[in-house]
C-alpha cells in the first residue's frame, strides 16, 4: 500500500519542513515503498482519499501541522497517521499551558511570566527582570525552531524581544534562562533514546545554530553518568506523557551548573534533516535513518 508524507505546509518552519519531509520520503523510497508527497499548502488533503491512502507520516512542522488542526482533519477522514494524537500535539504546542501542565506534574521547569499586547500596558519591565533573575529567555507560544525568540539581560531588551515576539503569538512566554547546558532527549515508541547535548557559539541555540553553520557541537553521547541519564530518560518520558503526546517526538531540556534539569518542551513532530538531533540519537541507538523512519511510520494510528 502506498504511504503518503504530509512536508511543508504554510508555518514559519516551512523550510524545515521541506528538508525533513523530503529526507523521510527519499528514505521510504529507497526502502522500496510507494509515496505520496503533499504539500498542505499547495493540494489538498483530499487527495489522500482519492489516492486510496491509508497511513501518512506528518512531517509538518509549527502551526497547522504540529498542533493537532491536520491531525483532527486525517482523523475525521478515517486516515491513520504518525505520532500524537489531537489533544497532544495541540498542548506541546503550546509552550505556556505545557509548562503548567509540567508545574502541575511536579516536573522541574523555570520560572516564568506570560506576556500578552493588553498585559504590556502595566507592564514593569525592571520588576519582571529581578523576578526572573535579570536574564530572560523571551519565546512565543507556539512557535518551533527558536523563531521569534530572544535571549534579553535588560529591561530596554525585554521589552523589545516581547514586542517582537508578539509578532509571532497573542501570548509569549517570558522564561528564566537557565545557565547550564542544553541537552535533548529523543522519543521513539515511547522510549527514550541516547540524550544529546548541544554547544553553540552563538547566545542559544537559535535557528542559525540549528540549521545553518557548521559550528554547533553534538555531544551523542552527551557525558552524563548512566544514572543521570536516566534520571533525565525518566523526566522526558514523563514530560511527554503528561502533555498527552505519543509514539515519537523530542523533549528539549536545560541543566544549570549545579546539576539540576528543568524542562524546556515537547516536540510532536521533531525535525529530520540532516542536522537534526532525533537522527542522530537513532544512529547512537544503532539505528539507521532508514530505521527511524520505518519505525516512526509504526507510531501510525487513528
Ligand atoms: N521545531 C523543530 C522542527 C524541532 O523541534 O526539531
Ligand atoms: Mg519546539
Amino acid at each position: 500500500a502506498k504511504i503518503a508524507v504530509l512536508l511543508g505546509g504554510d508555518s514559519a518552519e516551512r523550510e524545515v519542513s521541506l528538508r525533513s519531509g523530503e529526507a523521510v520520503a527519499n528514505a521510504l523510497e529507497e526502502h522500496g515503498l510507494q509515496v505520496l508527497r503533499i504539500d498542505p499548502a499547495e493540494r489538498s488533503i483530499a487527495e489522500l482519499i482519492s489516492e486510496n491512502i491509508e497511513r501518512v507520516i506528518i512531517m509538518l512542522h509549527g502551526r497547522g501541522g504540529e498542533d493537532g488542526a491536520i491531525q483532527g482533519a486525517l482523523q475525521t477522514l478515517g486516515i491513520a497517521y504518525s505520532g500524537s494524537g489531537v489533544l497532544g500535539s495541540a498542548l506541546a504546542m503550546d509552550k505556556i499551558r505545557s509548562k503548567r501542565i509540567f508545574q502541575s506534574e511536579g516536573l522541574p521547569t523555570a520560572p516564568y511570566y506570560v506576556a500578552t499586547e493588553a498585559s504590556l500596558e502595566a507592564f514593569d519591565a525592571q520588576a519582571v527582570m529581578s523576578q526572573l533573575n535579570n536574564e530572560i529567555m523571551v519565546k512565543p507560544a507556539l512557535e518551533g525552531s527558536s523563531i521569534g525568540m530572544s535571549r534579553v539581560k535588560s529591561a530596554e531588551e525585554l521589552q523589545a524581544a516581547i514586542t517582537k515576539a508578539l509578532q509571532f503569538d497573542r501570548e509569549v512566554l517570558v522564561e528564566q534562562y537557565v545557565t547550564g547546558k542544553e541537552y535533548t532527549v529523543s522519543i521513539l515508541a515511547d522510549k527514550a533514546l541516547p540524550s544529546i547535548r548541544m554547544e553553540t557559539p552563538h547566545s542559544f541555540y537559535d535557528y542559525e545554530a540549528k540549521y545553518h553553520t557548521n559550528t554547533t557541537q553534538y555531544h551523542c553521547p552527551s557525558g552524563l553518568t548512566a544514572e543521570e541519564e536516566q534520571h533525565l530518560a525518566d523526566i522526558a518520558i514523563r514530560a511527554f506523557k503528561a502533555v498527552g503526546a505519543s509514539g515519537w517526538g523530542r523533549v528539549d531540556v536545560m541543566r544549570d551548573q549545579q546539576g539540576n534539569f528543568f524542562i524546556l518542551e515537547v516536540n510532536t513532530v521533531p525535525g529530520m534533516t540532516e542536522k537534526s538531533l532525533v537522527p542522530m540519537a537513532a544512529k547512537q541507538a544503532g539505528m539507521s535513518f532508514t530505521d527511524l523512519v520505518l519505525a516512526i511510520a509504526k507510531t501510525c494510528e487513528c
